[in-house]
């Protein structure tokens, strides 16, 4: 018997390149492909990228420098770059590192097995008509209780810091039925929390069943066809724009028990002059209403969000606004990022904030969410939540898992089993972690 081919991958970015790094490497495995952790040792070396910051794509290019021993060494190792770096510098990647083999854009990873069969360069950054989704082999082998399941790529918005329309194309949202057996596949393989992804998730409009109507659904309505199915017991979402929160949405957070008490939702900054020169089409005050509307449906809901600081034109007033909406909204958790010009995007033919400017409000604002994010874990202390067990704690006898708020939490549960959902009190809370005990 041969030894089978080695794949390594490895994933930069959102969650929808990590979806689409399992998709991957099943249509690889139907190529004779496995796995290896260890690159030295890999047939294919495969790096999924990410282009959001400059220092994301820039990431690619070290990691390509440092591959080149290896493939100076073994010639016939292949080389690929997957994902939205792929997208948009697809000819500068292979003018800058001769030795990557593939070049595959994100809406064609169902032609890599046959990139990676051809010789000499390959690329491929077509956005073609079929969809990937429907030619990619069928969900294999599961490894935990949780999964991703991406059911809308692209984005319309063209907000003007953003390649992601550019990197991942337009809008387009997979039909209910596809979506709904994937679901029960990924179920009947252990799996009982399912996170939807899309780079703007709640603009869903997938094609319903033909036996149930046709039509469009929205995310609402398949949320609550999600919730039928048997063995499905945590659903979440993921990313929001507030200009797609409809009604039945915001509904289902408060009538949906399986839809988990946590929204991201991005609104990159309090001030209503940056947030129209960003395009996000909504003020701060559309957002404040919306945020009280989400919390009437489903009071305990954590928030969190994304901010970007610095972006061009930003004034200290312009800052000091996104700081009172944070303190007003008051976040779970959130994300917030220097602003970094992009190529080709709107707001970078403008001039920059000086940098010394941003840093400083980088840290005023992450000082803020971390002051939240900790009393926001300080008040679950003595509540009881629901935990999913991931894994094993690095203590012995300790479980790992998510609670219902998205916080991680460690248990104390020398029987506990990994894709168990228990009962647990919270009793302590450390950095970035709850500590509680198994009330059933
Ligand atoms: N679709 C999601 C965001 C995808 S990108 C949404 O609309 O919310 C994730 C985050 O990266 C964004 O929310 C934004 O905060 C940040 N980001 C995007 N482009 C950026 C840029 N040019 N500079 C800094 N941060 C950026
Ligand atoms: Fe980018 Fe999100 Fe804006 Fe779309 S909605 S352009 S993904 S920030
Ligand atoms: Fe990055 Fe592309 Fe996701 S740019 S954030 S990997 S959509």
């Amino acid at each position: 018997m041969t030894e089978p081919k080695k794949l390594f991958i490895k994933t930069y970015g959102c969650q929808m390149n990590v979806y689409d790094s399992e998709r991957m490497v099943e249509a690889m495995g139907a190529e004779g492909y496995v796995t290896t952790e260890v690159a030295e040792d890999a047939d294919m070396v495969l790096l999924n990228t990410c282009h959001i910051r400059e220092k994301a794509s820039e990431k690619l290019y070290s990691d390509l420098g440092r591959l080149k021993p290896l493939k100076a060494a073994r010639p016939d190792l292949k080389i690929g770059v997957a994902g939205c770096v792929a997208q948009a510098e697809g000819a500068e990647i292979q003018r800058r590192m001769p030795l990557v083999d593939i070049v595959v854009g994100p809406q064609a990873y169902h032609r890599l097995p046959q990139l990676a069969r051809g010789t000499g360069p390959q690329v491929d950054t077509d956005f073609p008509e079929e969809d990937k989704f429907d030619l990619l082999p069928a969900r294999k082998a599961r490894r935990g209780p949780t999964a991703f399941l991406t059911v809308q790529e692209g984005c319309d918005k063209f907000c003007a810091f953003c390649v992601v329309p550019y990197t991942r194309g337009a809008e387009v949202s997979r039909p209910v039925d596809r979506i709904m057996t994937e679901a029960r596949d990924l179920i009947s393989r252990g799996v009982r929390e399912i996170t939807l992804l899309g780079q703007n998730v709640n603009a869903y409009h997938g094609h319903g069943p033909a036996d149930q109507g046709g039509g469009d659904w929205t995310l609402a309505r398949l949320i609550r066809a999600l919730a039928k199915v048997d063995g499905l017991d945590r659903i979440r979402y993921t990313t929001s724009h507030p200009n797609d929160m409809d009604d039945d949405l915001i509904a289902a957070h408060g009538d949906v028990p399986q839809l988990m008490p946590y929204l991201h939702l991005p609104v990159q900054s309090g001030s209503d002059r940056i947030l129209k020169a960003m395009n996000r089409k909504h003020t701060r005050d559309d957002y404040f209403r919306l945020v009280d509307r989400i919390r009437a449906a489903r009071p305990d809901i954590l928030l969190s969000s994304d901010f970007i600081v610095g972006f061009p034109g930003e004034t200290d007033s312009d800052f000091h606004d996104t700081m009172d909406l944070v303190r007003h909204v008051t976040y779970g958790a959130a994300f917030s990022f220097k602003y970094s010009a992009r190529p080709g995007t709107p707001a970078a033919e403008k001039p920059d904030v000086e940098a010394e400017v941003a840093d400083a409000r980088l840290q005023e604002l992450q000082a803020l969410i971390t002051s939240q994010q900790r009393a926001a874990q300080l008040a679950m202390v003595g509540r009881e939540v629901g935990v999913l067990y991931e894994k094993a704690g690095r203590q012995p006898g300790q479980m790992v898992g998510k609670s219902d708020h998205l916080h991680a939490v460690h248990v104390d549960d020398p029987d506990g089993k990994v894709g168990e959902l228990v009962r647990v009190r919270v009793s302590g809370s450390a950095t970035n972690s709850l500590s509680a005990v198994r009330i059933s």
